[in-house]
């Protein structure tokens, strides 16, 4: 395939930016669209040009580093899947593709397609986590019923690997389906629910303070979210916020 592209350029936080185009040559439909990049950078510093800077880690669609927004969709238009696992079948011969970095006031451009995504670290530092027993007579995990709905509930909210393809693809910028998919994995278990009325209220703090914006139920971000996450955890989020701050009170 033969494909023009058209790649946003910003030499950093400061810089204004803009789209620049390329063309790229020969590329196979089986390589994923990370691969067409690495292609378009070793033609640019062959060309003694700047390469275009992207994220990438893992590229098995685990890491969620690979934030590009790709003919206005965030991770492209496949569906359930990362940047790094889409492949160039999805496109054809002849295609323009813009590609763009996520976009949202929380998730500042560092470089080109790069943004600083720590704004959700530091969400997940603020109560993403449980107190375990060490003392010796710590009770066994294997010994605390837990329904399998529950079980299950949670092992599908803890996929959520922190990408941020929900913020880009809300005309928000909302967290609201990352930081509910962190509260959820936690709030439906009882190992989590020491915690409970903390992590919510502080992470919805953190959340607020970091500049994302609030959730109007368009569901975008359900759409696009490469692992599935269901806005259900949303509704989840909001009882559980609704209930510590009223016990808060
Ligand atoms: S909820 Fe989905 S889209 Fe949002 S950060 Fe988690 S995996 Fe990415
Ligand atoms: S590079 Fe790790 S999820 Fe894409």
């Amino acid at each position: 395939m033969n494909l023009t592209l058209k790649i946003w350029r910003q030499n950093g936080a400061s810089d204004k930016g803009k789209l620049v185009s390329y063309k790229v040559a020969d590329i196979s439909e089986h390589m994923s669209f990370l691969e067409m990049l690495d292609v378009l950078n070793e033609q640019l510093v062959n060309s003694g040009e700047e390469p275009v800077a992207f994220d990438h880690d893992c590229r098995e669609g685990i890491c969620g580093m690979c934030s590009l927004h790709i003919n206005g969709e965030a991770h492209g238009p496949d569906r359930g899947v990362t940047t790094c696992q889409l492949h160039m079948r999805m496109f054809k011969d002849g295609d323009t593709i813009t590609i763009e970095p996520f976009r949202a006031k929380a998730f500042p451009v560092v470089k080109d397609l790069v943004v600083d995504r720590s704004a959700l670290d530091r969400i997940q530092q603020a109560g993403g986590y449980i107190s375990v027993n060490t003392s010796g007579n710590t009770q066994d995990a294997n010994a605390i019923p837990i329904p399998k709905a529950d079980a299950d509930e949670a092992m599908d909210a803890a996929t959520c690997i922190g990408c941020g393809a929900c913020v880009a693809s809300c005309k928000n910028a909302s967290a609201m389906l990352f930081v509910s998919a962190k509260v959820s994995q936690y709030a439906l278990l009882p190992q989590g629910r020491v915690e409970a009325k903390d992590r919510v209220l502080n992470m919805v703090s953190q959340m607020d303070k970091e500049g994302f914006g609030n959730c109007t139920n368009t569901g975008a971000c359900e759409v696009e979210c490469p692992k599935g996450i269901s806005i259900t955890n949303i509704a989840r989020m909001n009882r559980e916020y609704l209930s510590a701050s009223i016990k808060n009170d």
